[in-house]
């Protein structure tokens, strides 16, 4: 950790830990109610604790971002954040938001849209919030006069996500044009602006994990985000095949949408350039585990298994089935969580001067844990999904006796899933088991053998 400043970041990462183990409890209370009988059916049913699943998701990963970025930013800028006091409020500010957001829905208070179901009084704080920090962010890069390539992409992805939030402050009766509006934010942050936050982030862990050419590095950003919006923009149609919109959305969904994963191969050829050009040498191995990892299993997750079932010819057969939570998880686990989990690993070390430079055993059980459980689960929800779309929509069996039939695959989910949770805990508790030091520097461990790598660049600076 080069700037004290750099601190506050531990602390979102901290709240991002807690709330992602909580994330999983509520994911394996879902997916139990799949066995039935059900003995919180009254209290908390179904849809109670798959809303806080998904929306403690929401909550932990901007959480992460935001650490992330507090991270990030000093680093490049080399200069210290503008206000750790304002980066405290906001760290305050949005964890109340997000738990009271939970407590409501326990009580059925909430919108009922999907993934934004967040009240209007919790919208209005996270604005608040995302407003603290990109004045935060912006005035640190002005003071500083030195704005790189990948600070750029970062700033434009996370300004992006601030204004794409707006259409989920409104609100539509008819439930088509609700429908519409609710893609602007959920599918451009996921299929768009996201991308560039995770770009951004990925470049920086490269260049110094590798010490890969940051000219090399941040032209791949630059292709990533033309192909963003290339593809990503118009393949919002993807979700407009079967809500009441014209037909014609259907060809420009399905080419727009089948361009999408190039921008995922794109960070993965990012990755291996960086690893062929300039090896795997840096002491902190863990880290790279989780970079390189999340670049692949993005690929593997939104790329390949969300090209899938893009197509209107094949989603008319898998829309709103277990085939989409196959996707989603493989897809949101590869490309978000494991990013945060990546920028985490790193900066860890930095933070706390008692843990190795290359991770613990503990680190490395918890991510190959993660990988074999999130693979299984994908697998899970992809063969469930296949008897679903089959016995439901192929052979015309009623919902819940098509249930009846797949009930293997979810006993199948929550053995993959238990692996799983199982690494989230050994990383969360590898997290906390070694203290903090914010008072004295501790230098980046360099990357590869030699001294003179890039690591210090001179060019995108102003
Ligand atoms: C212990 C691990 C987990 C279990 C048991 C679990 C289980 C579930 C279940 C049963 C659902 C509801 C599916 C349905 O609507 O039928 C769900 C939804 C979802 N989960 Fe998880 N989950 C877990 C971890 C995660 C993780 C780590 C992520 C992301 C990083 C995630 C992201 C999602 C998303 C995005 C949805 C909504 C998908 C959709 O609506 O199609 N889950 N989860
Ligand atoms: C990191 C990137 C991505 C993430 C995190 C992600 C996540 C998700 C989630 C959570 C859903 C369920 C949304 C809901 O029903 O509310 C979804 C749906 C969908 N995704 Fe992705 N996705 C990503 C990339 C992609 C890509 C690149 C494609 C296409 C090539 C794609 C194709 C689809 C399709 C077609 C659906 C709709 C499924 C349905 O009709 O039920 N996704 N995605
Ligand atoms: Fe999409």
């Amino acid at each position: 950790m080069r700037y004290k400043s750099q601190s506050v970041a531990y602390w979102y990462f901290a709240v991002a830990m807690v709330l992602f183990g909580l994330q999983l409890v509520f994911g394996l209370l879902s997916a139990a109610k799949y066995l039935g009988p059900d003995p919180l059916l009254y209290i908390l049913p179904f849809d109670v604790t798959k809303v806080i699943h998904t929306n403690l998701l929401i909550v932990w990963v901007l959480c992460g971002f935001m650490g992330g970025t507090y991270w990030l930013i000093p680093d490049e800028s080399r200069s210290e954040l503008h206000s750790t006091k304002l980066a405290y409020i906001q760290l305050v500010l949005w964890t109340i938001m997000g738990v009271t957001a939970i407590i409501g829905y326990l009580f059925r208070y909430g919108t009922g849209n999907k993934l934004l179901e967040q009240p209007l009084p919790h919208k209005i704080v996270i604005v608040i919030c995302m407003l603290i920090f990109l004045y935060n962010i912006g005035m640190t890069i002005r003071k500083s006069g030195r704005f790189t390539t990948t600070e750029g992409v970062l700033l434009l992805g996370l300004l992006s996500s601030a204004v794409l939030f707006l259409p989920a402050l409104l609100h539509y009766e008819n439930y088509t044009v609700s429908i519409y509006y609710r893609w602007w934010t959920i599918h451009l942050w996921v299929e768009g602006v996201w991308m560039m936050i995770m770009g951004a982030f990925l470049a920086y862990l490269l260049i110094r994990l590798s010490g890969a050419d940051r000219e090399v590095m941040e032209k791949w950003l630059y292709v990533i985000v033309g192909l963003v919006f290339i593809a990503g923009i118009l393949g919002t149609a993807h979700h407009y095949y079967w809500v009441g919109v014209p037909a014609y959305w259907l060809p420009l969904g399905g080419f727009f949408s089948a361009l999408e994963p190039a921008a995922l191969v794109g960070m993965a050829m990012m990755a291996y350039g960086a690893i062929r050009r300039s090896g795997l040498a840096h002491p902190n191995a863990l880290a790279l585990h989780w970079t390189v990892g999340s670049a692949l299993f993005a690929m593997f997750g939104a790329g390949l298994l969300g090209l899938a079932h893009t197509f209107p010819s094949i989603n008319k057969w898998t829309h709103g089935t277990l085939i989409t939570a196959m996707h989603g998880h493989a897809a949101f686990y590869g490309a978000y969580a494991m990013i945060i989990l990546a920028m985490i690993s790193y900066a860890l070390p930095q933070m706390c001067p008692s843990r190795p430079d290359k991770g613990t055993s503990l680190g490395y059980w918890a991510f190959w844990m993660q990988m074999a459980g999130m693979f299984g689960m994908t697998l899970s929800f992809a063969t469930a999904g296949i008897g679903q779309v089959y016995l439901e929509r192929v052979m015309g069996m009623g919902y819940l006796d098509a249930q009846l039939k797949i009930q293997v695959h979810f006993l199948m989910l929550i053995a993959t899933a238990s692996l799983f949770a199982t690494g989230v805990g050994l990383y969360i508790y590898d997290f906390f088991r070694f203290r903090p030091v914010f008072d004295q520097a501790v230098e980046p461990a360099a990357p590869g053998a030699d001294p003179a790598d890039n690591r210090e660049p001179v060019r995108g600076s102003v």
